[in-house]
């Protein structure tokens, strides 16, 4: 049987997981989101066209796919209306898609709310993308949240109004405007009938088409270091972006999982507040941003920019259990004289190989670097490992030494032709 493969970020998102789900998904049947929400954003290009997703699954755009938003997503069914509307404009009717049941709910209180407690935070806001993410996984785990099948079933009415009461209270106590509950509820109860139609129970779905040997590839949102329980608390996303969280996020055990690859972007960014150690700010950095357009493409705001971080590379590789490694924006790099690779920090004095748990003490880190030299050549051509010039082929043979896991995939430009494979992907 083909075991499923899994996509996840290594480093704090924004790593081109979109870019490397929709190439992969060529030889996929389904392509499953299993957390996370519209926090996420995935840009795709391909025949000049450029595509950016927040919920739906990067395998869209080939109407032989299925694509499935798994029980551990946490989903919005304004802004997925709002993209399925965006889709369509483009030419591409969204049919090929399911929705889980379980999957829980993001309402418009859990948006004002999440504003309102990062209000509340000052100073130690975590810089959250305001989409609602945190306090609906916070409803979910405190057992009181709206899952997909009671939003589109018939009593869904009774059970918003006594949610969006209390939910007012809190949003009134913490200084903020109430929501209109009899507009709220037409609202929603128009979105239900939109949203009603995809829904599935997608663990049996899943299962069923794992059972008659359908390749299945899962996208993973955000990355590890955003993880709640491995990332720089909490500093983090609400969910469990690593390989982990694919079978609690989807119902697929995690004996039918067989490969996990783990992106990595040549260098680091990250949005958001927290630490961020191999971070720099000059001219180069102000050109990766400029030349990789680093601006989120949900919040737009501008990505902080550092150097790779082998430190976090090995921990990632570790608790994904990574099984290759696609290497992504590798082309950002040409021009840059010498290249940098953290090893190790230095914690207080002492050289330290490991993550520390506190983000305080993660604060104090200083990077200790190797220098590699960087090439000149357009390696935006290149389409295979061998035409790549001497310092690139190095460089990306540092990552893997440090990994101790094999490059599969390595990206020279944004367009889906900018890749070349070096692995057998569902075999
Ligand atoms: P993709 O899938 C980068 C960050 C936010 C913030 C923290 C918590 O495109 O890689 P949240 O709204 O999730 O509660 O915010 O996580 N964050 C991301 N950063 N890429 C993402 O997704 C992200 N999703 C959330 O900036 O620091
Ligand atoms: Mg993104």
């Amino acid at each position: 049987m083909t075991k499923a493969v899994v996509v996840v970020g290594t480093q704090w998102g924004d790593e081109g997981k979109g870019k490397v789900t929709d190439y992969l998904s060529q030889n996929a049947d389904i392509v499953v989101r299993y957390q996370g929400g519209d926090n996420a954003g995935h840009s795709i290009e391909f025949d000049g066209n450029r595509y950016a997703l927040h919920i739906i699954p990067s395998g869209i755009f080939d109407k032989k796919r299925m694509n499935v938003l798994g029980n551990g997503v946490v989903f919005n069914p304004k802004s997925f209306v709002k993209e399925i509307k965006e889709l369509r404009e483009k030419g591409f009717e969204i049919t090929n898609l399911y929705i889980s049941n379980r999957a829980h709910v993001i309402f418009d209180y859990n948006l004002v709310l999440d504003g309102l407690y990062e209000e509340e935070l000052g100073k130690n806001k975590i810089g959250t993308t305001k989409k609602g993410i945190g306090p609906t996984y916070t409803d979910k785990v405190a057992r009181r949240g709206i899952r997909v099948a009671d939003f589109v079933s018939s009593d869904f009415e009774t059970i918003y109004r006594d949610k969006l009461e209390l939910k007012n209270k809190e949003i009134l106590r913490l200084g903020g405007e109430a929501i209109d509950v009899e507009k709220s509820v037409k609202e929603y109860k128009e979105l239900a009938d939109i949203v009603r139609p995809f829904v599935i129970d997608t663990i049996y779905y899943l299962n069923s088409e794992y059972q008659k040997g359908k390749k299945i590839l899962f996208e993973g949102a955000q990355g590890a270091l955003l993880d709640v329980d491995f990332g720089t608390y909490p500093f983090v996303t609400s969910s469990n972006t690593t390989g982990s969280g694919v079978s609690n996020g989807s119902g697929i055990g995690p004996t039918k999982i067989g490969e996990i690859v783990g992106v990595v972007k040549a260098y680091s960014t990250r949005v958001g507040s927290g630490a961020f150690p191999t971070e720099f700010e000059d001219e180069i950095s102000h050109y990766i941003r400029e030349t990789a357009h680093e601006y989120g493409v949900t919040t737009k705001r501008p990505r902080r920019i550092g150097w790779l971080d082998g430190v976090i590379l090995r921990y990632s590789c570790m608790i994904n259990g990574l099984t290759s490694l696609s290497i992504m924006l590798l082309d950002i790099l040409t021009g840059i004289k010498e290249l940098k690779i953290c090893t190790s920090y230095n914690l207080d004095g002492k050289e330290i190989f490991e993550l520390p748990a506190r983000s305080s003490e993660w604060e104090r880190c200083q990077p200790n670097y190797i220098t590699l030299p960087g090439w000149s050549e357009d390696i935006t051509k290149c389409q295979s490992f061998d035409e790549l010039p001497l310092n690139a082929k190095n460089y990306v043979k540092k990552i893997s030494e440090i990994c101790g896991v094999e490059v599969g995939i390595v990206s020279v430009g944004a367009d889906r032709k900018s890749t070349f494979v070096l692995k057998d992907y569902f075999k």
